[in-house]
């Protein structure tokens, strides 16, 4: 099969934000305890964070986490989670209906951050509790003052403010699933009054405001105008969370959610412009599409799981080869909609739907959708151009023309780079790759991600899904091989 990718530097999306490539830990199942904490661990710091699993994460080059929660948050009590340890209540968690000690909150979770080297985004209860507990956690988190949160936070050892810049406006608060679900107008009041006061005690931050839990939500699109409709003037962004799987086993099909995921982004951005218009306002709100992976094994686990238990072990997704391939293509999805995406979060990233996986006690590990989330926060940087690609299509459920190639190219000028990502989606065919533009530029370097078996797992005793560089050959065109993820560096 041919192909063809057609690009021009002056013709860009946008810049990336590095803040697209960022992750998510929760107090759910092993994401923390057990999963980045695990103070009896052979590799456990002084702290009780396991530095094997920060290597991992180091080597992704996350940039911002968001924390902790989530269904979590909508019914967590910050102030639980700070201070002396021994005395932190232990108390019945009630999303995923565990039992939470407390042991880690806000202070070793901004401690771990740093040595993650990543930023935190940190999210508010807007379930059980509202603005007042808004305002005095972030008093707590970012204060200089001589006040009461703010002197908490010296005497639990922590001098300096933490200076969290990115908060988020509660959790899927459109879901009848949350803890203390709220009308579209019930939360864009509880979020307007919460934003003021937040944005009062710490006027350098940014805000997000919950926008849909997914695109299929019977209230999509009157849930963000009516959400924008309070919030307006007060948030700088809306989110968007999407999860997708592959329950018909039907690969074609899965691959394509991609395009929905684009078409969820860019509804969701008209529907701000809409609101914009219609509020003769001067702002922009951006997009934060802060919960976004493939997710369908484990669901809705903690109804049949024994209740009550810490850390138990709750959707632990075995990731294959095919959830590889899509996760690839959504994060072009992300690159090809930076103008208006400005932070992402792969939900999540230890133990829990997760990249990087862990045995308490034991090994961590890579999971197979560990590579192109990682090649892409490396090498994803610069602008994005408007490249147009051709190729043969399918038909997939929606029958939409759906081109057998999915790509995005950036442009690094800082590296004098251009860098196409490409994944084939044929299951049989091989590609042909024509390129035209790229005058000028050299291929470097060709890395692969490609398994014979789309359902191929990692796991601690084996690592099946691993890249490969192949031999860069000068002769174009470039062969992609069938249902294969891959990255192209060239230089210029
Ligand atoms: O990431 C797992 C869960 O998915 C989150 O807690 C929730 O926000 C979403 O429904």
């Amino acid at each position: 099969m041919k192909a063809k990718i057609t690009i021009n530097k002056e013709n860009i999306i946008g810049s990336i934000d590095r803040r697209i490539y960022g992750s998510f830990i929760e107090h759910l199942g092993r994401a923390v305890y057990n999963g980045i904490y695990e103070p009896s661990h052979k590799m456990a710091d002084n702290m009780g964070f396991r530095k094997d699993v920060l290597e991992l994460i180091n080597q992704l080059n996350v940039p911002v986490v968001r924390y902790p929660g989530g269904n979590f948050v909508s019914g967590y009590n910050w102030e639980d989670g700070i201070g002396d340890k021994s005395k932190r209540p232990k108390k019945l968690e009630l999303a995923w209906l565990s039992l939470e000690t407390n042991e880690i909150g806000i202070d070793e979770f901004q401690e771990w951050a740093k040595r993650a080297g990543t930023d935190v985004m940190m999210a508010v209860n807007l379930g059980t509790r509202g603005p007042d507990e808004a305002r005095n956690c972030i008093e707590y988190c970012n204060s200089e003052t001589d006040t009461y949160y703010a002197n908490l936070r010296r005497s639990n050892g922590f001098e300096k403010p933490f200076g969290i810049k990115l908060w988020c406006l509660g959790n899927e608060m459109d879901g009848d699933w949350q803890i203390c679900h709220k009308t579209a107008e019930e939360y864009g009041r509880a979020a307007t009054e919460t934003a003021k006061v937040l944005k009062w005690v710490d006027p350098s931050i940014e805000l997000v405001a919950c926008g849909s839990s997914d695109p299929n939500m019977p209230s999509f699109g009157s849930w963000e105008r009516t959400v924008l409709d309070h919030t307006y003037e007060y948030v700088d962004y809306l989110s968007l969370h999407c999860y997708y799987g592959n329950r018909a086993n039907n690969t074609l099909d899965f691959l394509a959610r991609a395009e929905d995921m684009d078409k969820f982004i860019k509804t969701t951005a008209e529907i701000c412009d809409e609101i914009k218009v219609k509020k003769n306002s001067k702002k922009t709100v951006n997009l934060s599409f802060d919960e976004w992976n493939v997710w369908y094994r484990t669901k809705d686990e903690e109804k049949t799981m024994e209740r009550w238990q810490i850390a138990p072990h709750l959707l632990e997704e075995k990731y294959n080869f095919e959830d590889a391939l899509l996760v690839g293509c959504m994060l072009m999805t992300l690159q090809n909609n930076c103008d208006r995406v400005k932070i992402a979060c792969l939900a999540q990233l230890v133990n829990v739907i997760a990249p990087i996986m862990t045995e308490t006690g034991g090994k961590a590990w890579k999971q197979a959708i560990f590579y192109p989330y990682m090649y892409a926060s490396l090498y994803g940087n610069g602008t994005t151009l408007r490249a147009k690609t051709e190729s043969n299509t399918y038909s997939s459920k929606e029958n939409w023309e759906i081109p057998y190639l999915y790509t995005s190219v950036i442009d690094n000028k800082e590296k004098g780079e251009i860098v196409v990502f490409a994944v084939n989606r044929s299951l049989t065919d091989d590609m042909e790759l024509e390129l035209d533009g790229f005058e000028g530029c050299t291929l470097k370097e060709h890395i692969e991600l490609y398994s014979d078996d789309l359902k191929a797992v990692n796991s601690k005793e084996e690592e099946k899904i691993s890249p490969i560089k192949r031999e860069c050959d000068q002769k174009l065109p470039i062969s992609l091989k069938k249902h294969s993820w891959n990255m192209l560096i060239f230089k210029y």
